[in-house]
């Protein structure tokens, strides 16, 4: 069986990679460690590779259309991965997931309509509809025993008529909290109660850990197959998210008549070239590098966790069950939120995400990316607790 090497450091420069060439731009400095934007800093695997290099051997890259492989690959990978049968009918490609939520307000809200959000979560959430003019409304996550969980009875506090959407991350960004199928389940039957389509975006979904387990969140009843649209995509989990290839899944015929005919009018929902391979390719081949990638990710939350439990008593981490992302607690270091980022910035000399933009319940974190090779996060720990020792 061939052994991937993630220990390999590939140099990003001179590929106007966001992590890389942006640190400038986004910290006013280009010498931090880039440990923010959710990719990875390991190799794209050979398969995904060979594929795209075997139809660049064609010299013509006309227009062309969704296979059946490739809806096959997804059947297939979606079945292996959750035991989850689903339908040809029922998958759309998309180009991004963050555009796909842009496209479900569009087409199921109006301006003015509400969209409701459970922070901290994925920035975007919030960014896209309140560029649509939608109001955003919260019902943000609680601690309960230092373990994040939906609030039932908040969300119903906040639930109106103009209320139209509840956007889902499942697994959840940040945190990396796998919800458990009596809370999708619960969370469908208050939807339904009021009317409110659910957006599932499981783009993390194929990075949980063993011992934990994803459910698609149609699965989880009859209430949440009625109510909802996931979303996938092998972006994360293959680390080709600048190949742009994301799908749809909507088992409901109503719900997806509506959201496919608007896609078609458009032609959102045609992929191109290097999506449709990079998707077969790494749903036909992938699963061997998967378990490989997420086993060595594993050992670098073991890892960060040991060392900063060890080393940084002050920061606390929260455990994740899913992904390479880890949401550090840095209230202990008592910096208010705009001293804590310069800190890192500054003292350390590391680029993580502000906690502070994933919404309420952010502030006084940080986010670190792990989805590098454990010398990197070595280097970036070392530099953190020689910033905390001497601050
Ligand atoms: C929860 C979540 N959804 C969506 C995305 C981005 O997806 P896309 O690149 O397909 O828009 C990310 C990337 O970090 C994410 O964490």
């Amino acid at each position: 069986m061939k052994q991937y090497n993630f220990d390999e450091i590939v140099d990003r420069h001179g590929t106007n990679s966001v992590k890389v060439a942006q640190l400038n731009d986004r910290f006013g400095r280009n010498d931090l460690i880039p440990l923010w934007v959710a990719d990875m800093d390991f190799r794209t695997p050979d398969f995904i590779l060979d594929a795209i290099r075997k139809r660049c051997d064609h010299d013509i890259f006309g227009y062309t259309f969704a296979s059946e492989e490739y809806y096959n690959s997804i059947i297939n990978w979606v079945d292996y991965k959750h035991k989850w049968k689903i339908e040809k009918e029922w998958i759309s490609y998309i180009p991004g997931i963050v555009k796909g939520i842009g496209f479900v307000i569009d087409c199921f809200t109006q301006p003015g309509d509400k969209v409701i959000i459970q922070p901290p979560v994925y920035h975007p959430f919030r960014l896209v509809p309140e560029a649509m003019q939608r109001e955003v409304i919260n019902n943000p996550l609680k601690l309960v025993d230092g373990i994040y969980e939906m609030d039932f009875e908040q969300l119903e506090s906040v639930i109106d008529k103009k209320c139209k959407i509840l956007i889902l991350c499942s697994p959840h960004n940040p945190g990396g909290i796998v919800w458990s199928k009596e809370t999708l389940a619960r969370l469908a039957d208050i939807c339904i109660k009021h009317n409110i389509l659910i957006i599932a975006d499981e783009i993390h979904s194929e990075l949980v850990y063993p011992q934990f387990k994803h459910y698609p969140f149609p699965t989880v009843s009859e209430n949440a197959l009625s109510c909802s649209i996931t979303f996938m995509a092998p972006s994360k989990t293959f680390n080709i998210a600048g190949i742009v290839t994301s799908f749809a899944i909507i088992p409901n015929q109503k719900i997806r008549m509506k959201f496919y005919s608007y896609l078609n009018a458009r032609e959102l929902g045609d992929g191109t070239i290097f999506a449709y391979e990079a998707t077969k390719a790494a749903y036909t081949y992938g699963a061997e590098w998967l378990q490989q990638m997420r086993t060595y990710v594993m050992e670098n939350v073991d890892y960060v966790t040991g060392f900063i439990e060890t080393n940084i008593p002050s920061i606390k981490v929260y455990k994740p069950q899913a992904s390479f992302l880890m949401w550090l607690n840095c209230t202990g270091l008592k910096l208010k939120q705009e001293d804590l980022v310069k800190f890192f910035i500054e003292k350390a000399g590391l680029a993580l995400n502000d906690g502070a933009i994933f919404g309420s319940g952010g502030e006084g974190y940080m986010r670190l990316n792990i989805g590098c090779p454990q010398s990197v996060l070595k280097q970036a720990l070392i530099a953190l607790k020689r910033a905390v020792d001497t601050k």
